[in-house]
């Protein structure tokens, strides 16, 4: 959710102000779940014995009580009763450990269902921590010195868990869409100011930037790795805001190999944007996705293939200040199968998932399909996007060419796989008659070879009339993913584009 400490006890302290916890029946004594409750219990799984079953009888975490002597009513009891008090651990009628004041004196609870009965004020042990903890501490005391504070940076902290996952702006509707504009958890994308590239002004930036003798590989992995920050389950990321030239994404390392890219596509973006008249620029943002799409249309050229690769300008470039770098950070990956890199720390945060589930999940946040996941990798590899730019999974030896030599090598049964290590991280790709090593590759290789539903659209790629098919099917990948963000260009009914 990154919030900070402050945030945390806002929400907390401010999230307990209402409401009960509920826990008046043992665990054991509630009825199985819904997936494995007796069929004709028809779905409606927990069956509570007690009572009706409900009201003063419900039961679910199995704490037991209301944090307030109020709990209707926005105000700082919450905080007040914490720090008045002394807690001890009790235990609630269902048996779980919670807290309840020391002192007999302290005030009462009306109970929730039963008129007129009066209970002690609870705490559960991630309560009694705001307290306890001396940097949530600093903020409780903060928030009980100033209730008006208190309720600020509630309001705040609400309003960022309830909108940071519908990511920018534009996707906002509805009478209070500007209630809060610019805060920084909304990854803010400055207006464009400027008019949009045409056809004309496309095609040159094109020949311009392979002018520049960048090769299809490194413009091809800075496209990539820009579009592929995007993130579904927040819709945060992507390419839009040319975040990969700021920090954090910039010093991350499965990063690195974009810097010098960059580096160089500034001076055609300078060179440009110098020359424009009529008001017409082109934005870091776009000028990284541009050169991936020159990239791949020259890939397929080489392949024996014209083909042409959609771009839709329009990206803006933000700011450093603009950009959360703390909150950023988190979304560093551990893996990206697509780059094939695997961070030095994997196995101390992996708690055993394989590299290869991060890279299912990775395109799962991409949206991709198996089909889209498959052709997008078989294409990335012999392109070479490997962030370190080594040759491990490029199953090709015609690297920055547009070929299915990838699928090709990979299902190829006269050629025969054998671990390199002990936990199966790297493999031998050995010729079955000569025991000679023709390829190295990775668990995020093979994967698309050893897993049955992976390996059937492996074997289509593979096809000798599959090429074809293969660049096309890779182009629309690749043009998903370099989308995936563009909400601005959605058909989004707050979107108004500029005249140009
Ligand atoms: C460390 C973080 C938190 C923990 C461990 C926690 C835990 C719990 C638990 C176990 C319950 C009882 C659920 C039940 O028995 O029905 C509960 C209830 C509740 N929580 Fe939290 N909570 C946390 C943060 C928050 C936040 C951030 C909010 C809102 C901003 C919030 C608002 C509420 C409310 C309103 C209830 C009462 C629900 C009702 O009356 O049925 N909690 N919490």
């Amino acid at each position: 959710m990154a919030m900070n400490d402050e945030e945390t006890v806002a929400l907390i302290a401010g999230g307990h102000a209402f409401g009960k916890s509920h826990g008046m029946v043992p665990a054991k004594e509630i009825g199985p779940p819904p997936e494995i409750a007796p069929m004709e219990a028809m779905c409606l799984g927990w069956h509570n014995p007690k009572g009706p079953g409900f009201a003063q009888y419900t039961m679910t975490n199995g704490i037991e009580g209301s944090w307030t002597p109020n709990p209707i009513q926005w105000d700082n009891s919450y905080l007040e009763n914490l720090f008045k008090f002394e807690w001890e651990q009790t235990k609630s009628p269902a048996g779980a450990l919670q807290w309840t004041p020391t002192d007999p004196n302290s005030p009462k609870t009306p109970d929730a269902h039963v008129e007129g009965q009066m209970n002690s004020l609870m705490m559960m042990t991630s309560d009694i921590a705001l307290k306890v903890d001396p940097e949530y501490r600093k903020c409780c005391e903060k928030f009980l010195a100033d209730f008006d504070a208190f309720t600020q940076a509630f309001s705040k902290a609400w309003y960022k868990l309830t909108h940071r996952d519908m990511g920018p702006k534009h996707r906002y509707l509805g009478p209070e869409v500007t209630i809060e504009d610019g805060l920084l958890w909304q990854d803010p994308l400055p207006e464009r100011d400027y008019g949009l590239v045409g056809e004309a002004e496309v095609a040159a930036l094109k020949e311009a930037i392979m002018a520049t003798g960048l090769s299809v590989s490194d413009l091809a992995f800075t496209a990539f790795s820009a579009a592929a920050t995007y993130r579904d389950s927040d819709k945060r990321g992507g390419a839009n805001g040319g975040r990969l030239a700021l920090a954090p994404q910039k010093d991350w390392a499965v990063n690195r190999r974009a810097a010098p890219v960059i580096e160089k596509l500034r001076d055609v973006m300078a060179d440009f944007n110098a020359k424009q008249a009529a008001g017409k620029k082109i934005s870091m943002a776009d000028l990284i996705v541009l050169g991936g799409c020159a990239a791949v249309e020259r890939a397929a050229r080489d392949a024996g293939v014209e083909a042409s690769v959609p771009f839709t300008p329009g990206r803006v470039d933000t700011t450093q200040k603009l950009t959360d770098v703390e909150m950023f950070e988190w979304l560093k990956p551990i893996v990206d199968g697509f780059r094939n890199y695997v961070d030095g720390n994997f196995k101390q945060v992996s708690q055993g998932v394989a590299p290869e589930e991060f890279f299912l999940d990775k395109a799962n946040l991409m949206k991709l399909t198996a089909p889209e996941w498959t052709v997008l990798t078989g294409g990335l590899r012999v392109l070479n996007v490997n962030h370190d730019g080594s040759d491990i999974g490029v199953l090709t030896d015609k690297v920055g060419v547009l070929t299915n030599d990838f699928f090709v090598n990979l299902t190829d049964t006269d050629l025969i796989w054998e671990k390199c290590d002990e936990e199966g991280m790297s493999f031998a790709l050995k010729d079955r008659g000569t025991g000679k090593t023709k390829f190295t590759a990775t668990r995020n290789d093979l994967v698309f070879g050893s897993n049955s539903q992976l390996r059937s659209i492996a074997d289509v790629h593979a096809g000798s009339d599959g090429h074809q098919r293969f660049i096309r099917d890779f182009i629309k990948a690749w043009d998903k993913v370099m989308m995936l963000d563009r909400y601005d260009v959605k058909g989004h009914r707050r979107y108004a584009p500029m005249a140009a």
